[in-house]
């Protein structure tokens, strides 16, 4: 009621990928569950329970404000950490809420410590490095300043963490320079040990590492995209496979979104269909109407290529999607009727429906709808 489509999370999908990610990673490293943008779409408010239910305690968020949010979900025993932005004004509500930060720029590090010594409490530092990706980190340069920094202030400060992430670790195209940036990390961290600044854990692996670089899996991974069934890229599921040729279904997809039919017509041949001339109908054609568009998270890159699955066939879109509609072909399905369940992400009877199988365009498109799927839709924990 009052929504126009709503999302199902799978508990033993979920439960199956952590297991598998564990296995995978083994006893020794910690698992930290990325759980930005809403948990990649799938509502944190539904996922770190169920991860904590199923032994995850540590999760990776890229803001305070998301901290914010996820402290209201996550119980007190797991472990909180802000791998992005923490603006200055924030850093004292952090340590105060025990919450482990990435500190990448000398001015966020002094901060800081600042802010410890007045609360008298410790901040909790993931130092991180600047390997290669050029997004955040400290470049090896100023090393010697940092560490002269961070030796005058040990009291003040628990060295959680030293990081880094790699630049597409998911693309073969990018093996020179991933193999560059782990050499590179391993160079900063002889550096600090050196100065026995020794790091509580060492983590630098999102999924697409931890599946294909095993090297990169060090004290904790910090895996976000993988946990919710998705592959990084076809590469990386095609390498998983080849090492494990007897094992299917590694990972599952934890979500589908479903939505009904709201209306269902006839076209004539030589009419257009929707907004503009995109879809022309050649023969006649029964058309039905999704009440789900771009403002709820169906990208308008899917006009005259989506596919959804109705009464267990797959149908495809015809016309542009629209800000809150689209429209299919269900010419070849006779006995369809206006409030028919339609799945646009998930199975229905034989078939199913993968994220990424809407269309090769992007390789990034997986967390790209996943990102966009509104919080408002509501969703249900199933079995
Ligand atoms: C620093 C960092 N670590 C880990 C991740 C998780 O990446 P993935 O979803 O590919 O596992 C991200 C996501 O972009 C990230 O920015």
């Amino acid at each position: 009621m009052f929504h126009t489509s709503h999302i199902e999370l799978s508990r033993s999908a979920y439960r199956n990928n952590l297991k598998y990610l564990q296995k995978l990673i083994g006893n020794d490293t910690k698992f930290s569950s990325v759980i930005k943008g809403n948990a990649y779409g799938h509502g944190l408010e539904h996922i770190v329970p169920m991860a904590e239910e199923f032994g995850v305690n540590h999760f990776s968020v890229f803001s305070a404000s998301e901290a914010f949010d996820t402290l209201k979900m996550k119980s007190d025993s797991s472990g909180l950490m802000i791998m992005g932005l923490l603006d200055y004004e924030e850093i004292e509500w952090a340590i105060k809420n025990d919450i482990e930060f990435f500190v990448y720029e000398p001015g966020k590090l002094e901060k800081a410590i600042n802010i410890s010594k007045l609360l008298k409490k410790k901040a909790r530092i993931h130092i991180e490095v600047e390997t290669g990706f050029h997004r955040t980190g400290f470049e090896y340069e100023y090393m010697p300043r940092l560490i002269d920094y961070m030796k005058k202030n040990r009291e003040h400060y628990v060295f959680e963490g030293l990081c880094t992430h790699y630049a597409g670790a998911e693309s073969i195209s990018n093996y020179v320079r991933v193999k560059n940036q782990i050499k590179k990390f391993h160079k900063f961290s002889r550096y600090f040990q050196r100065h026995d600044l020794i790091p509580l854990k060492k983590h630098t692996a999102s999924s697409a590492a931890t599946l294909t670089y095993s090297q990169t899996i060090m004290d904790m991974v910090r895996v976000g995209i993988a946990q919710y069934g998705f592959w990084p890229s076809p590469e990386t599921h095609m390498y998983r496979f080849r090492k494990n040729p007897g094992e299917s279904n590694l990972l599952r997809r934890v979500i589908s979104w479903k939505t009904k039919i709201m209306v269902i017509k006839e076209v004539e041949p030589g009419e257009f269909i929707g907004y503009g001339t995109s879809f022309l109908a050649n023969k006649k054609m029964k058309i039905a109407v999704l009440p789900v568009g771009y403002a709820n998270g169906f990208s308008r890159a899917f006009s005259n290529t989506g596919r959804v699955l109705i009464r267990g066939r797959r149908v495809p879109v015809v016309g542009t999607v629209t800000m809150n509609t689209t429209t299919v072909n269900v010419s070849d399905l006779p006995n369809v009727e206006k409030g028919d369940e339609v799945v646009i992400i998930g199975k229905q009877r034989k078939l199913s429906i993968s994220v990424s199988s809407f269309c090769q365009m992007s390789e990034q498109l997986n967390y790209q709808l996943l990102a966009r799927l509104p919080s408002n839709i509501p969703r249900y924990v199933v079995k």
